[in-house]
This record gives C-alpha cells, sequence and structure tokens, in this order.
C-alpha cells in the first residue's frame, strides 16, 4: 500500500520550489496543475470528475447500491506560500491511495466515495476553508467585500452559491491529515483519532499614535503605535499563557504606517488570532485584550472581529469506528484534538465528520521541513480503508 507516496510525490510536481518548499495558493496555476494532477489519476482509478466555480474537484466513485448514501472523503490541495508537501495533499493523496486499493483487490462497495480536493483550506483574502465552506453552504452573499475578493480570481458571488452541495444523499465525512504538532510523535503513537477542531477567532488590531520625525521627537513627547502594539502583543501573550495551557494566540501580520526608517509610526495593524476548543477560553483572553488595551497610554486601539470558526467535534460513532479499524490494523493510537483548522471543520456544519492523524516529524508543519514518514502515511491509509469498509458494511 506505498500508493500514497507515488500519488504524494505526483502532486508535488505542482508547486515544488527551488529550496524544497511547495507553493500552492489557491486559485494559483500551481494550485491548477494539481487539480490536473489529482483530476487525472480519479480518472484513472474509474471515477467521475467535475471541477466546481470554488475550485474544488470531486471525484465519484459509483456503488453498486443506488439507495447508499455517498462516503466523503477529502483535504485541500492549496498550501501556504513555502509550506510542506503532506499539509492537505496527504488527506486527497490517501483517499485516492484507497481507491486504488479498492481496484486493485476488485473490490466494489454499496456505497459512493466521494472525494474532495477542496481549494482555499489556508488563510486568504476570501477566509480560510473557503472551498469546502462553499460546498457546505456557508458562505454568505453578504460578507464584506466578498465580490472584489473573488473577482481577482476570476470569480462571482452566485458561481460560489452555486457550489453548495445537497447533503441528503451523504453518510459522513472522513478526513486523513498530518498532525502538524508534536503530541504524537513525542508520545511514540501511530495514530491520532480526532476528538474535535478548535475555533478559531481572529480580530484585526489596530494601533493609531501620530507620525513624527524620528530624531527631533524627544522619547518622552511621543505616540509611537508600533510601541503601543508591541506592549500589547506582549502583554497577550503572557495573558494566553496564563489562562490555559492549551489556549493558543498569535500575531502573524503585523503592517505599519507610513514604514519609514526616520519616521516614528503613526498606525500599525495586526491579526490576532485565538483558538481553543472551549469558546469561553478564547472569549476570557479577548476580553484581557480589550482591558490591557485601554490601559496603554498615548495609543489608542480599534479592535475587529475578522473571523469566527467555533469549535467542531467529531462524531462519537465514527470515533468508534476509526478506533475499532486502528485496533484491526495493530497501530498505537489515541485520542485526541485537532489545533490546526480542517475542512472537516465545515463539513460537521452538515454531516458526522471523523479525522484520523499520522505524526509530523519534529511538529513542524507551514514549512519546508514538514514530514511524515513513508511507514506511517502507510498506516494512515490502512486506518481509512477500514474505516471505509467497516462504514461500507453498515446500512
Ligand atoms: C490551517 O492549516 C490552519 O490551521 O490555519
Ligand atoms: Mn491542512
Ligand atoms: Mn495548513
Amino acid at each position: 500500500m506505498n500508493q500514497v507516496n507515488e500519488i504524494l510525490d505526483m502532486i508535488g510536481i505542482a508547486g515544488r520550489n527551488q529550496d524544497g518548499s511547495y507553493t500552492r495558493t489557491c486559485f494559483s496555476p500551481a494550485y491548477f496543475d494539481a487539480v490536473e494532477i489529482v483530476q487525472n489519476k480519479m480518472e484513472e482509478l474509474g471515477m467521475e470528475t467535475e471541477q466546481d466555480a470554488a475550485g474544488n474537484i470531486r471525484g465519484i466513485l459509483p456503488g453498486t447500491d443506488p439507495s447508499a448514501k455517498s462516503i466523503l472523503i477529502g483535504s485541500h490541495l492549496d498550501t501556504v506560500p513555502s509550506g510542506g508537501l503532506f499539509d492537505g495533499a496527504y488527506g486527497v493523496a490517501g483517499g485516492l491511495a484507497v481507491v486504488q486499493r479498492l481496484k486493485e483487490k476488485g473490490e466494489r462497495l454499496c456505497h459512493p466515495i466521494e472525494l474532495y480536493g477542496f481549494n482555499a483550506e489556508e488563510s486568504n483574502p476570501l477566509g480560510g476553508t473557503f472551498g469546502s465552506r462553499a460546498v457546505a453552504g456557508l458562505i454568505s452573499p453578504n460578507q464584506p467585500n466578498l465580490a472584489q475578493a473573488l473577482a481577482q480570481y476570476g470569480r462571482t458571488v452566485p458561481e460560489i452559491m452555486s457550489c453548495r452541495r445537497d447533503f441528503t444523499d451523504a453518510k459522513c465525512y472522513l478526513e486523513l491529515h498530518i498532525e502538524q504538532g508534536d503530541h504524537l510523535c513525542n508520545k511514540g503513537l501511530q495514530i491520532g483519532v480526532v476528538n474535535g477542531i478548535v475555533g478559531i477567532i481572529r480580530y484585526k488590531v489596530t494601533a493609531i499614535g501620530h507620525s513624527n520625525h524620528a530624531g527631533t521627537t524627544m522619547m518622552k513627547n511621543r505616540k509611537d503605535a508600533m510601541v503601543g502594539m508591541a506592549q500589547l502583543i506582549v502583554d497577550a501573550d503572557r495573558c494566553c499563557r496564563e489562562i490555559d495551557d492549551t489556549l493558543v494566540f498569535t500575531v502573524g501580520v503585523i503592517r505599519c504606517w507610513p514604514c519609514s526608517e526616520n519616521v516614528i509610526p503613526g498606525r500599525v495593524e495586526c491579526t490576532f488570532e485565538m483558538r481553543h476548543m472551549d469558546r469561553s477560553k478564547t472569549d476570557a483572553l479577548f476580553q484581557a485584550i480589550e482591558k490591557l488595551a485601554a490601559q496603554i497610554p498615548s495609543v489608542q486601539f480599534e479592535i475587529e472581529k475578522t473571523i469566527d470558526k467555533g469549535s467542531v467535534c467529531c462524531d462519537g460513532t465514527l470515533m468508534h469506528t476509526i478506533e475499532t479499524a486502528a485496533k484491526m490494523c495493530g497501530t498505537t493510537y489515541t485520542v485526541m484534538p485537532s489545533g490546526a483548522g480542517h475542512d472537516a471543520n465545515p463539513m460537521a456544519h452538515r454531516l458526522p465528520i471523523g479525522m484520523i492523524f499520522v505524526p509530523s516529524r519534529g511538529g513542524l508543519s507551514h514549512c519546508k521541513e514538514e514530514w511524515t514518514d513513508p511507514e506511517d502515511l502507510r498506516r494512515g491509509v490502512e486506518v481509512l480503508y477500514h474505516t471505509v469498509l467497516s462504514l461500507d458494511a453498515e446500512s
């Protein structure tokens, strides 16, 4: 069953950078190269394929029972800039490897399998998990600036609305993914049975001070937006650690105006992101940040929420099916939450979801050093394969 490594290597032709990292940002030519590779492989395996306006690719392997609902499998084909080979692509390659194995063994399932390669899961101007949210019907046509953001990719709001799927003929959604953290690797465990995906809340935080001459303005007279923002970031980071040791806080983007070496910054904008399974923890951090901001003199803060994705739970029955499959494959496993966002989150709004994790070496992801051993990749596919077989045996 080492097809998964071969398929991953094929997908990895798309968007590979000279330094060994991968860049397939949403709607980019490299992204669509990956879609073409996946679509060809799906067709070679006898799947019917279609691309939608959101840039998602779907392959359908028909089942033998016309009344049986589809088992959905998926993950994403886009990457962060200079990301790794495995994040997202592994889940799509794993789904293809399952279909390939069925074909090689001459087995036909009662239930159709639908395999999705989603677009725009990573952070992007349309908002992360855009492709799967379009399929799940979670995009609001009134989302601010949606039409302008789509126009840069040559798409329109009505086209995106038409990507919504009817889920009445769908049984469940499964996603195979690298862990992207160090829990499995540190514990020497082979499989993670995911019990939930953390909520992701993001704010745009703006510090407003006063631009002035960097040489003539004495320190006591400054309204330096950069210094105010720096203080708020350090205070928020400390506060996050005090609230809960599984609460995380990240300032991933910082912009400064006028951004000149000899001018005191008058305006600084940052993204403040926080994640946890429990809403009350992110709420507590946000309230603390508002208080801290009010205590910083000489700089004014404006805070605007930009993303609010609630946490979701995996389906208990599916978790049990995955655990049984892991035991049957003789793998060690643990039950754990996901700190990363996934396409399974939007899908959870429509149908039961289950996720399978494999270890990430050193807990590294979203970087070129991202790595999972071939044997771990193979094992994850094995667990997915047996999960699909036992779901197919149900009605
Ligand atoms: C996606 O990878 C995320 O967790 O931000
Ligand atoms: Mn991912
Ligand atoms: Mn990612």
